[in-house]
């Protein structure tokens, strides 16, 4: 076990576990940041995805003893009150179904519209990709995406 200092939505935390810990866990487990989701735990359907500094990473392979001095970021503190264009956007196309993928499923849609505003459809296919809806909601994924970025 060791002592480690996060910053979580813009919050300064402190847990004590082992350094190969998944950061997925640390939020789930320790911090009771229950949005980010468990789907496979080994990289390949995106339900845990949150924001690195900025970017999307896969939480379920990120151990916490490399996200130490990062801004990390989950669903719980992408917006204030559920206000983001990606999530506003999620909501006019009534994006879930069973709802389970959808937090990483916007997690990478912001990450993806702060770095490329206007994505063309293969900018969308190629950044999302990763994040697997057992649903097929990804029509409307798609057609939200358009939405936020106008
Ligand atoms: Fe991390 Fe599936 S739980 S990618």
């Amino acid at each position: 076990m060791a002592l480690f200092n996060l910053t979580i939505n813009g919050k300064s935390q402190q847990v004590d576990v082992d350094p190969s810990t998944p950061m997925l866990w640390v939020l789930r487990d320790h911090l009771d940041l229950v949005g980010t989701k468990f789907g496979c735990g080994i990289a390949q359907c995106g339900a845990c995805t949150i924001h690195l500094d900025g970017n999307a990473i896969r939480s379920c392979q990120l151990p916490v003893s490399a996200a130490e001095g990062a801004q990390i970021t989950t669903i719980e503190g992408l917006s204030e009150n559920g206000d983001h264009p990606v999530q506003q956007a999620w909501l006019e196309h009534d994006v879930p179904q069973c709802g389970y993928c959808q937090a990483g499923q916007i997690m990478s849609a912001a990450a993806l519209l702060a770095q490329n505003p206007n994505p063309s459809d293969t900018d969308i296919d190629n950044a999302m990709n990763g994040n697997i809806c057992r649903c097929g909601t990804y029509t409307r994924i798609k057609a939200a995406i358009h939405t936020a970025s106008k």
